[in-house]
Parts: C-alpha cells; sequence; structure tokens
C-alpha cells in the first residue's frame, strides 16, 4: 500500500485524567516521537507513529499519547488500544509554527513506514 491514510484515531487520556496519567507516565517511554504497533482488544492491529509529551508547541502542560494509524482504520474505532513502542525516533520539540510540526509529523511517518517495511507489523 502506497498512498497512506494517517488518521488520528484516539487521544489514550483525555485532559483532566491526571491520576491516570500519573500512573502511567512511571511505565511510560519517555517523552518523544515513537514507532508503535497498536492493537485493539479484538486482536486488529495496525502500524502507527505516536507522540508521549506535553505538546510544546501549543503551550500544553499535561502529558498526553497521541497515536496516529498509519493504515486506515477500516470498521469501529477501537475503544480501547494498546500502544507497543517499537523504535524511539527523536524529542519532542518545540516547533516555531503549526505548519512547521506538520512537516515534521510528516517526516515522523515516512521513517516509521520505513521501519515496518523492514519489520512487518502484522502477526498473520
Ligand atoms: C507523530 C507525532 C509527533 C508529534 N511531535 C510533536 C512535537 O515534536 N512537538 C509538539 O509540540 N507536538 C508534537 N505532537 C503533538 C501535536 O502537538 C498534536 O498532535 C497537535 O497539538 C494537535 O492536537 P489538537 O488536535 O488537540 O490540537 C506530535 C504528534 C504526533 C502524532
Amino acid at each position: 500500500m502506497n498512498a497512506v491514510v494517517v488518521e488520528r484515531v484516539t487521544k489514550v487520556f483525555n485532559r483532566g485524567r491526571s491520576d491516570e496519567v500519573v500512573a502511567l507516565s512511571e511505565v511510560l517511554p519517555a517523552p518523544g516521537v515513537y514507532v508503535t504497533r497498536t492493537e485493539d482488544r479484538d486482536g486488529r492491529s495496525w502500524p502507527s507513529v505516536t507522540n508521549v509529551g506535553y505538546r510544546p508547541t501549543f503551550g500544553g502542560k499535561e502529558l498526553s499519547i497521541e497515536t496516529y494509524l498509519l493504515e486506515g482504520l477500516e470498521g469501529e474505532t477501537p475503544g480501547q488500544i494498546r500502544v507497543e513502542f517499537l523504535r524511539r525516533l527523536r524529542d519532542e520539540k518545540k516547533f516555531e509554527s503549526p505548519e512547521q510540526l506538520k512537516s515534521q509529523i510528516l517526516r515522523d511517518v515516512r521513517r516509521a513506514q520505513a521501519y515496518f517495511r523492514r519489520v512487518p507489523c502484522h502477526n498473520n
């Protein structure tokens, strides 16, 4: 597949549910951008790229985890996902503009796609 739809499915944690975030931050990798594999409870899985961080470009204060799927989501949006961290790509940074951040995210996506060409994501 070569034309890839990047679809943001979920922010795992909503702003405000800070106890969960605190608990989770103990097991989370350091803030940054990662190649990830996302799985739902029905055994569906997707290659993905995930930002763990504070979104400094937008002055964010709370830790959030954002996962973008690299393949289109067909069927139901998963209610709960498991995100497996496979490879760290970079630190989270503050960008001068949302456009610059967007270009960087597209580069992150391309690096993640290259990763999954070497190491396929699906078990089947
Ligand atoms: C792959 C990826 C990389 C990201 N890298 C950064 C980053 O380096 N710096 C940053 O401030 N936000 C980063 N973000 C988070 C964006 O700020 C976030 O997606 C954006 O604020 C849109 O959120 P909103 O729709 O809630 O406004 C990244 C998000 C993704 C998915």
